[in-house]
């Protein structure tokens, strides 16, 4: 049985040799995206965040943030101090994203955020301070230096609110939050959630130069040297990068990568064409994956007797909390057939052996391939720096990587593999990439205080 599926899904298990290949691909592409020339034309964006300065440790104040594109919308007051050493308190509440929210109209959108975190002033007892606030906003946005603008390229995952690509975001929020005219704060900084998460890390661990998600989407942002980012002026220092790596693959890049199944998912998906990377990695679509690879195999005759249910032929019906249930270590077979039944079908013992092992590969890939990429991201620092050997560390956030219970130590593993030259920590963030915005706000802050002086 164990052989069966092994051989059935033989395209999705993928050997260290093409994994190395994955990576080489993706090196060219973060070359790509970095060049002027080239830039248009790539798929992987390497969008600068013209964020420079981490924090120094004398940040100070009360700052509020949003945190909006992940699988929850959370506001939050960080409290940023120093008594000998710098310490943050933080206090926050999450609200749920109904679907007419995030896939109405923008204007919609952006009231809803703006009435929530009015919401939260209100039950923290805030409403009549002015604050400073950070924005993370987890989507690919273009942005220049001087003005504040943020314009949205698309919408990745399950976001699709009208009218808003190709818009100043940043610029939307402040709007929606003018009309509330019971509160009084000030939009300073918008960072992407991977960004977030490395400046979150970066503040228990200095040595933190990446910032990695692996949850509802997928995403890196990593220090590049001035003197490579062709769309910025200067060549002093260093710069973050938000790689938007979910949208490699988009040009082909992948194609002889992805399966039938991968296309099949991408046809059926909000946005079909994009994200071919994400779509294989992250949360919000591993369990349609394998829904759609037992689909199949029932009708193959392969589980199940055969007989396919209604519900296992309906779109959305496995999710990931599912897959991570299925391949815990003890429960995981007794979870997998509670699972089978409540969809309508009969397992057998082999049958459930059978679809563990099927959410075994298709996790796998997910961790693969998300370690080729940063393999990849490691390797440019490395060589950035000129360095034989490199220790860093990477900042992780998402529901993926912090729920499912073998995902961890699998991606550890491939990546020390990959790249043997690399000592990699991996430090998960604490409190989420929405500190991190705080933080950014808090460093933008203290920078135009100095300014000022
Ligand atoms: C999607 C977004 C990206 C974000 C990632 C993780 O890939 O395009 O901006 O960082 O999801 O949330």
């Amino acid at each position: 049985y164990f052989q069966g599926v092994d051989r059935y899904l033989y395209h999705m298990r993928l050997s260290d040799d093409v994994l190395l290949d994955v990576m080489a691909r993706f090196q060219a592409e973060m070359v790509k995206g970095l060049g002027r020339d080239t830039n248009p034309t790539a798929t992987v964006k390497m969008l600068p965040s013209f964020v420079r300065s981490l924090p120094d440790g004398s940040e100070k104040g009360d700052f509020l943030a949003v945190d909006l594109g992940g699988s929850q919308f959370r506001a939050l007051e960080v409290k940023v101090f120093n008594d000998g050493r710098q310490s943050s308190q933080l206090e926050s509440k999450f609200y749920p994203t109904p679907k007419e929210v995030i896939q109405g109209s923008g204007a919609e959108l952006f009231s809803y955020v703006a009435d929530c975190l009015s919401d939260f002033m209100e039950s923290r007892n805030l409403k009549h301070k002015k604050l400073p606030l950070g924005f993370t906003f987890s989507f690919p946005c273009k942005q220049t230096e001087l003005e504040e603008v943020r314009f949205l390229l698309s919408w990745t995952k399950h976001f699709k609110a009208r009218g808003v690509q190709g818009t100043d975001v940043a610029s939307s929020l402040r709007k929606a939050l003018q009309k509330h005219k019971d509160i009084d704060v000030d939009v300073l900084a918008m960072v992407n959630d991977t960004v977030g998460t490395m400046m979150t890390c970066g503040y228990d661990d200095p040595r933190c130069e990446v910032g990695l998600i692996i949850g509802t989407g997928t995403n890196a942002c990593y220090m590049e040297e001035m003197r490579h980012i062709d769309l910025v002026e200067g060549d002093e220092g260093r710069m973050c990068i938000n790689t938007e790596w979910g949208a490699f693959g988009d040009d082909g890049a992948l194609d002889d990568l992805r399966t039938e199944f991968d296309r099949e998912l991408d046809l059926g998906s909000l946005n079909p064409g994009k994200q071919l990377f994400e779509k294989m990695i992250s949360s919000l679509y591993l369990g349609e994956l394998v829904r759609l690879i037992l689909l199949k195999m029932t009708k193959e005759g392969l589980l199940f007797n055969g007989k396919v249910s209604a519900a296992l032929l309906t779109k959305g019906k496995i999710e990931m909390k599912h897959v991570s249930a299925m391949e815990k270590y003890k429960e995981g077979l007794s979870n997998t057939k509670e699972i089978l039944t409540e969809l309508n079908l009969f397992p057998s013992e082999d049958d459930c052996i059978a679809v563990q092992h099927v959410c075994t590969i298709v996790s796998f890939r997910s961790a693969n391939l998300c370690a080729a990429a940063l393999a990849a991201i490691l390797t440019r620092l490395r060589e950035n720096k000129k360095l034989l050997r490199l220790r860093t560390t990477v900042g992780i956030d998402g529901g993926l990587y912090k729920t499912h219970p073998q995902y961890p130590k699998r991606l550890h593993k491939v990546v020390r593999r990959l790249v043997p030259n690399c000592d990699v920590r991996f430090l998960l963030s604490q409190s989420g990439s929405a500190k991190g915005a705080a933080m950014v706000t808090a460093v933008a802050y203290r920078l135009a205080a100095q300014r000022k002086q």
